[in-house]
């Protein structure tokens, strides 16, 4: 039987994981089945112990359970242990479900494609939810100089900053804390651009030829990549490249294989402006 695949979320109508999945296995040759499943708000366990019950082989996991999925998990990973989330359920040879957290991994592989790099750098995180949570340890696995997550609400920043200090020099700040503070790499990881918002960010904050990225993504420039570019930046990416890149993480971890990311880049970014 082909091996199955499956993304559970809800909603999960536009997910684009299983035309990212499908280019993946058509480049690579594998023979897999990836399909995308509605999953009830509480009923992820359920469904997901069926899925791995009926011979599926792995699963990726988006809002709202990621956290579930951690629990969910027989073992983890280091860099999920640290996210406190999964996104990437494998089922493994001794029968045991391996949860990974293939998101920060999946935006720095994307930074890396764009000629970035973080090591030595200053940089600022804004926002300290569930997203923001996934990349830092990948982000301070790159050894940049010190990373600033900076939130609406200090006191999650100061409780992300405490989980990470073993990891490198992590500090909080509020964002009126960060007037006369400047950064090579800044990285949105706050949900107020779903609602065309942008945190109160003073003027200065981008060191020449900085680099922003804005973990969302859409068929225009998101309202942070806008200020970006006002403040002078050109060095802009949204977060498409990280959906591909986590895929490709989620499928090497299935398959042991990686895919070519940038050639599916190019086809989705082509779908977005179409849809324009
Ligand atoms: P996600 O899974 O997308 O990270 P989340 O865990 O709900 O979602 O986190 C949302 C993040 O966006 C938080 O950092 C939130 O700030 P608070 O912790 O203060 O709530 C931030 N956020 C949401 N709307 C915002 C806004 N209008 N301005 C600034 N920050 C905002």
């Amino acid at each position: 039987m082909t091996d199955q695949y499956a993304v559970f979320g809800n909603p999960i109508n536009h997910s684009k994981s299983p035309a990212i999945h499908r280019q993946f296995a058509e480049q690579t040759g594998q023979d897999l089945h990836y399909a995308k499943h509605l999953v009830a708000e509480d009923e992820f366990v359920k469904t997901a112990q069926a899925f791995f019950a009926e011979g599926g082989k792995g699963l990726n996991v988006t809002v709202p359970f990621k956290i579930e999925a951690f629990h969910f998990a027989q073992e983890l990973t280091p860099r999920a242990q640290c996210a406190g989330a999964v996104n990437t359920l494998a089922l493994q040879a001794d029968g045991k479900i391996l949860g990974d957290n293939t998101d920060g991994i999946g935006m720095v592989h994307d930074m890396h494609n764009l000629g970035w790099e973080l090591q030595g750098k200053r940089i600022l995180i804004l926002g300290a939810g569930g997203a923001v949570r996934g990349i830092i340890q990948p982000v301070l696995a790159e050894q940049p100089a010190q990373v600033v997550i900076a939130n609406r609400t200090v006191s999650k920043a100061e409780e992300l900053a405490a989980h990470f200090h073993d990891l490198g020099d992590v500090q909080a700040r509020s964002f009126e804390r960060l007037a006369g503070e400047s950064f090579d790499v800044v990285i949105n990881g706050t949900s107020a651009s779903l609602g065309g918002d942008l945190p109160p960010l003073p003027k200065g904050l981008l060191n020449p030829n900085a680099s922003c990225y804005d973990l969302m993504y859409g068929a225009e420039p998101t309202v942070f990549l806008k200020w970006a570019a006002e403040q002078g930046a050109v060095k802009l990416a949204d977060g498409l490249g990280m959906l591909i890149g986590q895929a490709a993480e989620a499928f090497y971890l299935w398959r042991q294989i990686r895919p070519e990311v940038i050639p599916v880049i190019t086809a989705l970014r082509r779908q977005l402006a179409e849809k324009k």
